[in-house]
């Protein structure tokens, strides 16, 4: 880790902000440019509070005078592309931001990273580098027997999210083939642990089955997803960023499938046995299968064999020991959660929860 900041988009997230934290207790320096939209939450960063090594810009991706400004002001020695619209069944209720932000905010960086890097020369040209932080979705879904995605899998995103990702993708490939800008790009499966936002799964889950509330499973909950502790996601791409081969892929997951329906029986295990409960016994009684969400991916896994060998990166937990210590923050973070619950979050609740059997 050199002395020179890296420039990090989207810090204020659930990733980001766990990314941000790693780095600069590992003895980095963040500029972090964020919009602070409904998923950004400055309460992730207070611990970082007054610290010289981070810097809080507020801002949009989508604005090239301020992302040209920061370049020239902070000469970062790295962009790293967090900022996105995140979650799929926004997606389907209103795609347009995410066409804004993760297609045109991702063509606004390229842009602008290309200019800050051709004024560059000698070491500092040589070592910059502009990783993109990307998903699984976009090789769309596997049948139960197929093996996981590996880079070379097609692309083919079944969801306007993974569309807007698996577009930014492209951008970013292009930009590598084209111009040369040294990129790296992650492709992750799903992240799970502190200050994610409970619209996800598996905070969701955890948040109503301490509140003793309905379980909303998609579906027949027989969906699969490959789920990996969010500060494993974080030390892959701090560690692409470090040994990474430039235009290369990387595929990050941590080798844990399972069905929907296992994962929230985990989590009302975990909650029964740290939060028993008087009058529920046994939080699996909340379970309710709720209709599916449109185009439902049915299984993601990914083959991670490219960055374990090239890199030397391994997941550091368990999905059964991250998923408890999930569980275990999110009981001892309830100011957090109480904040995170604002109106916001509670008319997107009521959107997707009460009204879906009208759909
Ligand atoms: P998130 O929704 O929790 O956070 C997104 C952050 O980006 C927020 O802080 C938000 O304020 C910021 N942002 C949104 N639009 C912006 C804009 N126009 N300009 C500046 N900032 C903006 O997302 P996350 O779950 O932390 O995901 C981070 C990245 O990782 C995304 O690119 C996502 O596609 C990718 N990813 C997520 C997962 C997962 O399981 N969550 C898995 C693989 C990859
Ligand atoms: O695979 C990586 C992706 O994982 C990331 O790129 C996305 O940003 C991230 O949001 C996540 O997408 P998913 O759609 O897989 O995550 P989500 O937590 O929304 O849903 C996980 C699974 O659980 C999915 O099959 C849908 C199901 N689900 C979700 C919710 C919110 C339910 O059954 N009930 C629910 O209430």
């Amino acid at each position: 880790m050199n002395n020179k900041p890296i420039l990090i988009t989207g810090g204020a997230g659930f990733i980001g902000s766990n990314f941000v934290l790693q780095w600069v207790q590992a003895g980095g320096s963040i500029v972090n440019l964020d919009l602070y939209t409904y998923a950004g939450n400055l309460e992730n960063l207070l611990a970082l509070k007054g610290n010289p090594e981070h810097e809080l810009v507020h801002g949009d991706i989508c604005d090239g005078s301020l992302v040209a400004e920061l370049l020239r002001e902070y000469r970062p020695s790295a962009i790293l592309h967090f900022a996105a619209e995140s979650h799929v069944d926004r997606s389907i209720a209103s795609p347009d931001e995410f066409i804004r932000t993760n297609v045109q905010g991702t063509f606004t960086l390229l842009k602008q990273a290309r200019h800050y890097w051709s004024s560059l020369t000698g070491e500092e040209k040589e070592a910059f580098r502009f990783l993109h932080v990307s998903t699984d979705e976009v090789y769309g879904t596997l049948e139960p027997d197929a093996p996981p995605f590996s880079e070379t899998t097609p692309y083919a995103p079944n969801n306007l999210y993974a569309a807007s990702k698996a577009a930014s993708d492209h951008l970013v490939r292009a930009y590598f083939h084209t111009y040369k800008l040294p990129t790296l790009t992650t492709n992750c499966s799903n992240n799970y642990g502190p200050f994610q936002l409970p619209e996800k799964l598996i905070p969701l889950m955890i948040l109503n089955a301490l509140e003793e509330k309905p379980l909303p499973v998609y579906g027949d909950g027989g969906n699969i997803r490959d789920w990996l502790f969010v500060e494993d996601h974080c030390s892959a791409i701090a560690q692409v960023l470090a040994k990474g081969r430039i235009g290369e892929t990387y595929n990050i997951g941590g080798n844990n499938e399972r069905s929907n329906l296992q994962i929230v029986r985990m989590i009302c295990g975990l909650v029964d046995e740290l939060a028993p409960s008087k009058t529920i016994g046994d939080r699996s009684n909340l379970i309710r299968f709720v209709p599916d969400r449109p185009g439902h991916d049915r299984r993601y896994a990914m083959d991670a064999s490219k960055i374990m060998r090239e890199i030397g990166w391994r997941p550091s937990l368990t999905l059964e020991t991250g998923l408890r210590k999930t569980v275990e923050w999110y009981l001892e973070h309830t100011e957090w959660l109480e904040h995170v619950r604002t109106g916001a979050y509670r008319d997107w609740i009521h959107r997707n929860y009460e009204e879906r059997a009208a759909r």
